[in-house]
């Protein structure tokens, strides 16, 4: 997509300034793009929370959670990136704290000489997203700018509610108090390049798309395999759970990317519709499955409801509601604490109608797979049937693999590095739109709700996927 810049004077606030997103991503992030020469030349980060800083504890806090993510940083660099960092203290709900930012605000349009635009992030349990939104709108912060060369906008972490009815109150809120071009809903999945890059093998090679549709393909498995148990988040997850917590959103979108209509890669709204047609065509059929486990030991961690029915690990079916998807089988999966970390999307294509086979009696399996590994590496790998060498006809599967090598000079960013440039410079290609929330919703809160008629199996920590029948 296009390279868009945006050089005014820009303030950037985060709510929840000295938590753990902010420390071990966003201000990382801030500082490669600010390394990369990518974020305006005037800028100010002011990071609002309820601990008791000076400035200058917050500028120490903010150095050395770079140099925790990045130890090689220029330290020149480093050092001049933390004179633009500011702190306000206080609380979410505390009416002074908004006071406090507007100070700091207008503190820095008035070094700058002219009203600077506005960039609130926050990075705070989704519990608290109503009454900041409430407070940032009372407190008129957001109205500081007049809208002609400058804009102010807000970036929200999901989740956006916890189900279809808790989903559209939000959006119903949000949208009485901002406008769709302010808001920039995150799903980090959109701002990875790997994922990304679904649309350019999609659309820019013509022996995919033609064959991109159900009459070419058989079923399509996306695949979001993390080894990392639930750890410290106990108390966050039991009661969300795998399905809540990637499957309505990270699994959607890509799916929506694998499966969406072609669209102008440079208009956002096109290609936020185009997402949005693909999620609401989604429908489950009585037959298609619907898998839940949970891993041992689950119920010990910390936060975690002893008796806990959460899911640790799902597996469904799902089948696209249109003439070009028609009887494709798509299976989403996911799980925690299982034996490998990595996300990826197969694609089977359907054999040809004739086989090859020998004359033996033989199973014509010749069909072409599309493996897309998403992490821990990029690669694109495709199976292929090519004769073996001999004097016998008989085929052969090889694999043609694109992968990213090792040492490559492009460095992709950082999936946080993308959000913040492109809220920065306003695109909102990559961020859900209040639509697609619902429509994931939509979709996902009828299993939700079906997932507590079905038993909850159990798995080994540390086990390959368990076992469906
Ligand atoms: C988050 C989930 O949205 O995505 C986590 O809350 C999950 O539970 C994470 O681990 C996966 O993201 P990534 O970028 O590490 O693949």
């Amino acid at each position: 997509m296009e390279h868009i810049t945006y050089n005014q004077p820009t303030a950037i606030v985060i709510f929840g300034g000295t938590g753990n997103l902010a420390e071990t991503k966003l201000l990382p992030a801030l500082f490669d793009l600010y390394t990369r020469k990518l974020l305006p030349d005037s800028f100010v980060v002011i990071g609002l929370s309820r601990k008791e800083l000076s400035h200058e504890a917050y500028q120490h806090f903010v150095h050395e959670s770079i140099l925790a993510k990045v130890p090689m940083s220029d330290e020149g660099a480093l050092e001049k990136f933390c004179t633009r960092i500011r702190f306000a203290s206080g609380s979410f709900s505390d009416d002074a704290s908004y006071d406090a930012i507007k100070q700091e605000l207008l503190a820095f349009d008035t070094t700058i000489g002219q009203c600077t635009s506005k960039l609130f992030y926050l990075a705070v349990p989704p519990n608290l997203y109503g009454e900041i939104f409430e407070k940032l709108k009372q407190s008129d912060a957001m109205a500081l700018c007049d809208g002609i060369g400058s804009w102010s906008r807000i970036l929200v972490e999901k989740p956006f509610g916890s189900d279809l009815n808790t989903a559209e109150k939000l959006e119903k809120q949000l949208c009485e108090l901002f406008t769709e071009d302010q808001i920039y809903r995150i799903d980090h999945y959109l701002a990875k390049d790997a994922i990304e890059n679904i649309i350019s093998l999609r659309f820019a090679n013509s022996i995919l798309s033609d064959s991109w549709n159900g009459s070419r393909i058989e079923s399509i498995a996306l695949r979001l395999f993390e080894s990392q148990d639930v750890s410290t988040r106990g108390s966050f997850y039991d009661g969300i759970g795998a399905l809540r917590d990637v499957g309505q959103n990270h699994m959607l979108q890509m799916l929506a990317l694998l499966t969406m209509h072609p669209a102008d890669v440079h208009n956002a709204e096109a290609v936020r519709t185009s997402r949005l047609t693909a999620i609401k065509s989604l429908v489950m059929h009585d037959t298609d499955l619907r898998f839940r486990a949970q891993y041992d030991g689950y119920k010990e961690t910390v936060g975690v409801n002893p008796a806990s029915e959460t899911e640790t690990y799902f597996k469904i079916g799902t089948h696209i509601d249109s003439e070009l998807w028609k009887d494709v089988e798509v299976t989403l999966e996911s799980g925690k604490a299982l034996n490998a970390s990595f996300t990826e999307a197969v694609v089977n294509f359907k054999p040809m109608d004739k086989c090859m086979c020998a004359a033996e009696p033989d199973v014509h399996m010749h069909r072409n797979v599309l493996k897309i590994t998403f992490s821990p590496e990029q690669s694109i790998r495709l199976t292929m049937w090519v004769k073996e060498p001999g004097f016998e006809f008989k085929l052969q599967e090889r694999e043609l693999v694109l992968a990213s090598h090792e040492g490559e000079v492009f460095r992709s960013p950082e999936a946080y590095e993308r959000v913040l440039y492109d809220c920065i410079v306003g695109d909102q290609t990559r961020f859900v739109s209040g639509a697609e929330v619902v429509a994931a919703w939509n979709f996902i809160t009828p299993i939700l709700e079906s997932f507590k008629d079905i038993p909850l199996y159990e798995y080994p920590k540390g086990s390959s996927a368990p076992i469906s029948k």
